[in-house]
């Protein structure tokens, strides 16, 4: 049997997840795990290339992301499940591509230039910053995966990788990466509270382990169809963020019902919404119930993340011992 097609995935520590995260990324990997071996980290050290000169949250940051991993579903059984600083290979990997990536790759990288701008309140002309890349393709690389799940943003990336992996190939006359593939998580993009993309910088998010009582009131409270302005106005489910909620939660049914009831005013947006929540209570009360659980015995997801870093671990020191015997720093010595 062919050897089984390992599948990697990362994310910046940055706290909570909300509800477009889950249905963007998660539940793509939820489905990836079933079938393949999968490796998904939390990458702290990319956090610090935009967060080095204020790195108290990184902390909390990756147990809060962690903690939501797990509650939604991620199978430490299944999926290798670690912290990148943990796990000292990547930081010898991304000095050695760093050696062979000509600076021209990664300034002409367009992420590059567009978070320098975006982030212009930080100062982000370091080289750690310009190397952002290389990390990534040494997370990937070491693990000698076959598909990385991204979004969109992360195509330029996952190219560079590409490159580098071909690069270093070429110039040791070694097949040792596999040229990754991107796996395009394509999703409708997921309305926040105020109908715009769900996203932590217009704090418009529901996230996914929020108490129940507070989604209800973010909901509640939700933007609609603006045109429909008095109950007695018809309204159009097909302009209607809450509309885009119910085709993630609700039944075929429900959305039947709704769209009769919203087009002839038959029913108001607090019915729609109650329906709404119906769903989605179903739907995060496991997740909820999940996450206090977790919360409630630390040591049990310690152990978890340990356990993840040592299997990550094992994973890399074959990658680079092949990696240090095409270089030729393979010395001998030591373990
Ligand atoms: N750059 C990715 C992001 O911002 C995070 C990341 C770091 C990553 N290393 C990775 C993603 C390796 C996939 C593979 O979302
Ligand atoms: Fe939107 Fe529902 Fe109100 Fe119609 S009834 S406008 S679908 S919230």
């Amino acid at each position: 049997m062919a050897e089984q097609q390992r599948i990697l995935s990362g994310m910046r520590p940055t706290g909570r997840l909300h509800l477009g995260n889950l249905h963007g990324a998660l539940d793509n990997w939820l489905n990836l795990q079933r079938d393949y071996k999968c490796f998904f980290f939390i990458a702290d050290w990319h956090a610090l290339t935009t967060d080095y000169a204020k790195p108290e949250s990184i902390k909390e940051y990756t147990w809060d992301m962690l903690l939501d991993w797990l509650s939604v579903g991620l199978d430490p059984q299944k999926s290798t499940i670690f912290i990148q600083s943990e796990v000292k290979e990547h930081a010898e990997l991304f000095v050695i591509l760093g050696m062979l990536t000509p600076v021209a790759w990664l300034e002409r990288n367009p992420t590059y230039k567009e978070q320098q701008q975006e982030l212009s309140h930080k100062d982000l002309s370091t080289y750690g910053f310009l190397g952002y890349p290389v990390l990534q393709a040494a997370d990937i690389l070491i693990y000698r995966a076959h598909g990385v799940p991204v979004g969109r943003d992360q195509l330029p990336h996952i190219e560079l990788t590409r490159e580098i992996a071909r690069r270093f190939n070429y110039l040791y006359g070694k097949d040792v990466f596999p040229e990754p593939q991107a796996l395009l998580t394509e999703f409708p993009v997921l309305p926040g509270t105020d109908g715009r993309k769900m996203s932590k910088s217009y704090g418009n998010c529901v996230y996914i382990t929020e108490p129940t009582e507070s989604v209800h009131k973010k909901i509640l409270t939700m933007v609609t169809d603006t045109q429909r302005k008095r109950r007695t106005d018809p309204g159009n489910p097909e302009v209607c963020p809450v509309f885009a909620l119910h085709r993630i939660y609700s039944t075929e049914e429900d959305r039947a019902e709704v769209v009769h009831g919203c087009t002839t005013a038959a029913i108001g947006c607090v019915d729609c919404k109650k329906k709404l929540l119906v769903r989605m209570d179903a739907k995060l009360d496991p997740i909820r119930e999940k996450r206090r659980e977790l919360e409630a015995s630390r040591h049990r997801v310690y152990d978890i993340v340990m356990d993840g870093i040592e299997r990550a671990r094992a994973e890399v020191r074959e990658t680079m011992d092949l990696v240090r015997e095409a270089v030729n720093l393979n010395y001998g010595l030591g373990k």
